[in-house]
This record gives C-alpha cells, structure tokens and sequence, in this order.
C-alpha cells in the first residue's frame, strides 16, 4: 500500500479503537521507546533458558537472571500502577537436578520492586509420551504473576466455570442433617456456603489451568495455545485496555488480544516472526498506518 493512501486514511480521521503495533529488535531496547504506565498486561514465554538455542539464540541458566532483569525494569516501567505482569516459564534439568534459576528470577524480581502475586500450573493435558531413567515427563509449566500494586485490576466473573458433574454429586451427597449441623453446631458457616453454591451454574476457576498443547499457529517451535493468553486477558483486562508481549513470537497473545476486542504490542527479535504477525493482521483486513506504525482498522 502506498504512503499516500495510508495518509489519506489518516487524514480522513477514521481509525479504530483498537490498534496493534508489532516491532522488530531487542525488547531490551525496544521496550525502551514505549511511553510509561501505558500497558494493562503484559503475557509472555521468553525464552527458556538454552532452551531453542538453535532456533533463537538461548540464555544460558547462570547468565539468565541477568539478561532478564533489565527488560523486566523496562517492563515495570511501561506497565499501568494496577497492571498485570505473566510469565510463562519452565525451569529445564541440567546434570539430572532442576535448574534453579527461575527461583532466582522471582527473588531478583522481587528485589526489583515486583510483587509476586500468585503462581498458576498450565497443566499440559495432552504432553507427548516419554520415558527417562529417573522423572517422568514433564506436563506443566508455570505462569507467574507480577504486580506493581496489591490492589490490580482483576474481572473474576470474565473467567467463571460451568460448575459440573463432580461439584454437583458432591454437594448432592451432603445430607440435609450434615448441613444443618454444620451450621447448628459450630456455628463454622460451611453448611450455608455449600447451599450457597448449589444453585449456580457457574463457579471460579482454580489456578490450574488444564489446557492441551496444542498450537493453532504451526509455523513457531514454541507457540503456547490460544486459550492461554486469552485466559489471562479475559481475567485481568477489559475491552480497549493494552496488551503487551515482549516475546511475541507467532504473534499468539496479540491475536488473542484481538479477538477480545483489545490493542496490543508485540516485540519478537526475528524478521521473520514480526512479517508472519503483520502478514496475520493484513490477512485479517487491518491496515497499516505509517504515521502511528500500528495496524488498525483505519476503514470503518
Ligand atoms: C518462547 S518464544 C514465544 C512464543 C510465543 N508465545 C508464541 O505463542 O508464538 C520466545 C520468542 O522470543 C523471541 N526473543 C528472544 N530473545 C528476544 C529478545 N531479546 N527480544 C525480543 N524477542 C526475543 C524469540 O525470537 C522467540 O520468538
């Protein structure tokens, strides 16, 4: 498209709510030229220590706090006072023991000024069959959530679960006594909360969050699934709030924003990640503005 139609759209004042900006280069410069406190959530999966050196150049475990650190303070800096922080990360075996590194992370993060606010499990449902002479196979990751503030912004409803067959053949099983006297008796208040519940159709969600392995996005050696980052923008954003990822790799969180009706930034150090992302977004009718350098819906 040429410069001039893209600035006649401009000139016309049409844009859309939502934007999305991808940038090519070194998050730890990148980030660098973002405005301050203008992110609502940031999800990420960095890369894992050594992990896929031969794809995108691994930091090595002992170096890795140390690499992270400074774009995390880049990180705490263009995220909003209530804003969300989520790091999918998984520590690796190195000599037959667990690294230790992502323990350090969270420490040194802590250091840095981040709360450390809540671990939650991707339990893999589906991880591939293995056999190793003394652990089994690894079928979780971590998602760690960082916080600037106690009191972020959290839309619990957004994320609520049908409460199922074993809930309700649970609570089906509480005898009418039982729950009297609970309440009766020691007055512990667990006989009205069970009734509490048995009428809804929806509860909350634990912090496990049971989800296949599987990637729409074929075309990354270590996309995570959709539902993931769509899990945790549903829960801690709302419509037209910005989404950050500064490892965006197949684009995978910004699609997600997309489809939730946010804006997002990504940042992927590898042409051919960033061109396979705006190629997703032109795919899908967006239309990249010159001057703002983000794809928007600039004809509507
Ligand atoms: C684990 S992958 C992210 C995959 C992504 N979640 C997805 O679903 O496709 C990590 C990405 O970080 C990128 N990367 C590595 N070091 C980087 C850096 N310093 N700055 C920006 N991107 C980097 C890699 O190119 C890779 O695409």
């Amino acid at each position: 498209m040429s410069t001039a139609y893209q600035q006649l759209i401009l000139d016309l004042g049409l844009f859309s709510k939502n934007k999305f900006q991808i940038l090519l280069g070194d998050s730890a410069q990148v980030l660098k030229s973002l405005p301050s406190e203008q992110i609502d959530l940031i999800v990420t999966s960095p890369p894992y220590s050594d992990q896929r050196k031969n794809n995108y150049g691994g930091v090595k475990a002992e170096e890795y706090v140390e690499w992270f650190l400074p774009i995390a303070a880049e990180l705490k800096r263009v995220l909003k006072p209530r804003g969300t922080f989520i790091l999918n990360i998984k520590e690796k075996v190195i000599n037959g023991e667990r690294s230790t590194y992502v323990l350090e992370l969270i420490m040194a993060l802590r250091a840095q000024g981040w709360l450390w606010t809540e671990e939650f499990i991707w339990n893999k449902k589906n991880s591939y069959p293995g056999k190793w002479p003394n652990r089994f196979r690894d079928s979780w990751e971590r998602l760690l959530q960082f916080n600037k503030l106690r009191d972020f912004a959290m839309y619990q409803e957004a994320v609520m679960v049908p409460i199922g067959d074993w809930a309700r053949n649970r609570l089906k099983n509480l005898s009418e006594t039982d729950k009297r006297r609970d309440n009766a008796k020691n007055n512990s208040g667990f006989g009205k909360n069970v009734s509490n519940w048995l009428d809804r159709e929806y509860v909350y969600p634990t912090n496990v969050l049971t989800l296949a392995t599987e990637c729409y996005n074929k075309s990354h050696s270590a996309a995570f699934p959709r539902e993931l980052p769509e899990w945790f923008i549903k829960l801690f954003t709302q419509e037209q709030d910005l989404v950050l990822d500064p490892f965006a790799g197949s684009g995978t969180t910004l699609f997600a924003a997309e489809s939730l009706n946010r804006s997002a930034i990504g940042i992927d150090l590898m042409p051919e990640y960033v061109d396979m992302i705006k190629k997703g977004f032109e795919q899908m009718g967006y239309i990249y503005n010159l001057k703002e350098n983000k794809y928007g819906n600039y004809q509507q």
